[in-house]
């Protein structure tokens, strides 16, 4: 900011022209899950920043919440990501396996929102993902109470160092309370900025087996 600037004036006039793109509806895909790999693969050729970080919403109680998360792999038209089961993200998905996906590539002036279901991945899914971690990532998730309180920084040191010396022989297996999650989705929604605001706007809705696609005011 310069000195004439301060930030509430300066968010509040900041503009730019979304121009990079647009969405013709006849070069989609018929399926949107290759739609939207055919964007994160765009994201990653062009060294976009954590192409894979979304955001995750979820909501007990009428309460919603998001944070970000790594989508670390797709399965046929799922996507798995990772976290400890006993998080708030997680105890909110044990009462309502209802969950949406937020992907924000800022380069690339596009936006994919995605809504559907969670399950818990298989036993086996999570174990050979866990097992890919690096040691102290794997150490890390024995040792964190992903959203607890804790006193201080020092108890978590604590924790790390007593799992380092448990497990010192040996590989460090996955803990029951960490592993993946499976995101089956029901509806996406494809955005992509144009000019002028008048973005372009995409959706698929699964209906019986078949996505049908629609395109919405922006
Ligand atoms: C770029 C980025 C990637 C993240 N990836 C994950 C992830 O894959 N799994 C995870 O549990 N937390 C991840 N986090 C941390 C979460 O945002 C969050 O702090 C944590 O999961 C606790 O959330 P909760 O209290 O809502 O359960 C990531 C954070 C950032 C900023």
């Amino acid at each position: 900011l310069t000195n004439k600037e301060n930030l509430e004036s300066f968010i509040r006039n900041e503009r730019h022209d979304f121009s990079k793109g647009a969405i013709e509806q006849s070069s989609l895909m018929s399926n949107p899950a290759d739609q939207l790999k055919a964007w994160l693969k765009d994201a990653i050729d062009n060294n976009l920043p954590e192409p894979y970080a979304v955001a995750l919403a979820t909501s007990a109680n009428n309460k919603p919440t998001t944070r970000i998360v790594y989508v670390r792999g797709f399965m046929e038209e799922s996507m798995v990501f990772y976290t400890n089961y006993n998080s708030k993200k997680g105890k909110e998905l044990a009462e309502n396996p209802s969950a949406s996906l937020c992907f924000y590539w800022a380069e690339a002036q596009r936006q994919v929102r995605v809504e559907g279901t969670v399950q818990k991945a298989p036993k086996k899914l999570s174990d050979e993902y866990f097992a890919s971690r690096p040691r102290q990532s794997q150490i890390g998730a024995w040792a964190s109470e992903q959203s607890e309180n804790m006193r201080s920084r020092a108890e978590l040191e604590e924790k790390i160092q007593l799992y380092t010396n448990k497990f010192k022989d040996t590989d460090v297996p996955r803990p029951d309370f960490w592993g993946g999650y499976i995101f089956t989705p029901h509806y996406y929604e494809f955005w992509q900025g144009r000019t002028n605001r008048l973005h372009d706007r995409i959706t698929y809705s699964k209906e019986e087996n078949n996505w049908k696609v629609t395109r919405l005011f922006p």
